[in-house]
């Protein structure tokens, strides 16, 4: 048996900005709040920060050529908002905007399609330094004026947006997670209120992003989220089962507060129950801003959790990881490559969605990677990873669900936030002393599979 994909199918890798670019003060970049964030004592492990990080930003060229060879046809990278708009807003760096202009450039040299994130984490230190980054609804119109900014000068080579990635992490886990060490940049708020009142803030830059981008664009373009909502998969697929994980995906994570209005225009009623009066305050027209026609959605996806029918006041049980469940090198980097599959479905029905195209924005994992002698990395664990979530995307195409494309996280090691360069995702090994950039096994692995269109 062979599994194809259709020919329209987009292999793609990512990379975001912070994690790769270093040259945190190069041409006019200010600092964003991972810079403030990762120099403080006991923030990251081993004390690790961007400024370097894979030099990206010099080396440029060299990953063009290594994505070249990798045979991808898209690539999806984000912006640094301290590069264009160092102060947040205002006065415009357009030395920081050349940068961008020369990777789309050199990008579609090679005949690679951008897909570039707009936010990924790294927002101008000034902006928190102001009102408090996204305790603020100044925020989103800040990003949305960034937005306009970053697609007036780009959006006559690049036609496929995202606004946000991953509302959650950075603001749940900026602001609602108090734990030593911190997990991301962040004050931490006194009520979960507060919190749910940071994504609401993301929320809202997403719609305001939205129409930014629509209004900046010289040309048609493709606008999507990038969220990391959880996917609730039945232990076993009998009818009860399924009803039971599609319930408990309005309450899991922050699926209910995050991918609910996105899509759907409304916070999921069983979420508002449970929250109460820890609901955020939703001011009249909100949620008409935030729900915007969106061209796909992108989906981040990691890993989920395993949901049964019982006998509960929810009708529903999470069931807990036994120990000894597989699961590679992050605390939760579960194996469950189901939650793709489940996840996609999830958009089609749950959320009756069923025409919203779908993209996998990331999957990927952290593996104990190390050099052979003869300099090779033998990731044979990403490999396992990685080919069994490709077999979950094909049985959602197969079974007719809008699913385009998948981005491989990520094309190389990188700064992986509070885990510094202690976690390597890339299908490229990076050394980072010297920079050097080594294709591992998953790297080759992959570069047949995209060739042949198929999973081998
Ligand atoms: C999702 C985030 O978008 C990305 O920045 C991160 O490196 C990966 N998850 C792996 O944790």
């Amino acid at each position: 048996m062979t599994y194809s994909f259709p020919p329209t199918f987009q292999w793609g890798t990512a990379t975001a900005a912070y994690q790769i670019e270093g040259a945190i003060q190069a041409d006019g970049r200010a600092p964003s709040v991972w810079d403030t964030f990762s120099t403080q004592a006991g923030t990251v492990l081993n004390g690790d920060t961007g400024a370097i990080a894979c030099d990206h930003y010099h080396r440029y060229r060299d990953d063009i050529q290594l994505l070249a060879d990798l045979g991808i046809q898209h690539y999806r990278f984000s912006v640094a908002w301290p590069r264009i708009l160092p102060q947040g807003s205002g006065a415009v760096n357009s030395a920081g905007l050349a940068f961008y202009d020369k990777l789309v450039d050199g990008l579609l040299a090679q005949g690679i399609t951008p897909h570039v994130t707009l936010f990924h984490w790294d927002s101008p230190q000034a902006l928190e330094d102001r009102y408090g980054s996204w305790r603020s609804r100044e925020m989103a119109k800040d990003f949305a004026d960034y937005a306009t900014v970053v697609v007036k000068a780009l959006g006559d080579r690049v036609t496929h947006w995202m606004t946000l990635n991953e509302i959650f992490c950075f603001t749940h886990l900026g602001y609602g997670v108090n734990q030593i060490p911190p997990h991301a940049p962040g004050t931490v708020v006194s009520s979960l209120k507060d919190v749910w009142q940071t994504s609401h803030h993301a929320l809202l830059a997403h719609g305001l992003g939205c129409q930014a981008i629509r209004a900046a664009s010289p040309q048609t373009c493709t606008v999507s989220l990038v969220d990391n909502f959880l996917a609730t998969i039945p232990t076993v697929e009998t009818p009860e089962n399924i009803a039971a994980a599609q319930t408990a995906f309005h309450t899991v994570g922050t699926n209910g507060g995050i991918i609910f209005p996105a899509l759907t225009g409304e916070y999921s009623p069983a979420l508002l129950e449970q929250l109460g009066d820890q609901a955020p305050d939703i001011a009249p027209g909100d949620l008409d801003t935030i729900r915007q026609p969106l061209d796909a959605l992108g989906f981040n996806v990691y890993s989920g959790v395993y949901v049964r029918a019982a006998e509960t006041p929810l009708g529903y049980e999470i069931l807990p990881f036994p120990k000894g469940y597989p699961r590679l090198h992050m605390p939760w980097l579960h194996v469950v490559p189901e939650s793709l599959y489940w996840g996609v479905r999830h958009v089609s029905t749950t959320l009756n969605q069923p025409q919203m195209p779908v993209f996998i924005s990331e999957n990927g994992c952290a593996a104990q990677d190390e050099l052979t002698q003869q300099s090779e990395v033998l990731d044979l664990d990403r490999i396992h990873y990685l080919r069994q979530y490709l077999h979950a995307a094909h049985r959602a195409v197969v079974e007719g669900y809008p699913l385009q494309g998948y981005f491989l996280w990520s094309l190389m090691d990188n700064f992986e936030w509070a885990y510094g360069y202690d976690r390597r995702f890339g299908i490229t090994y990076i050394d980072y002393p010297t920079q050097q950039r080594i294709p591992k096994a998953s790297f080759y692995w992959y570069k047949q599979c995209i060739a042949a269109n198929q999973i081998l």
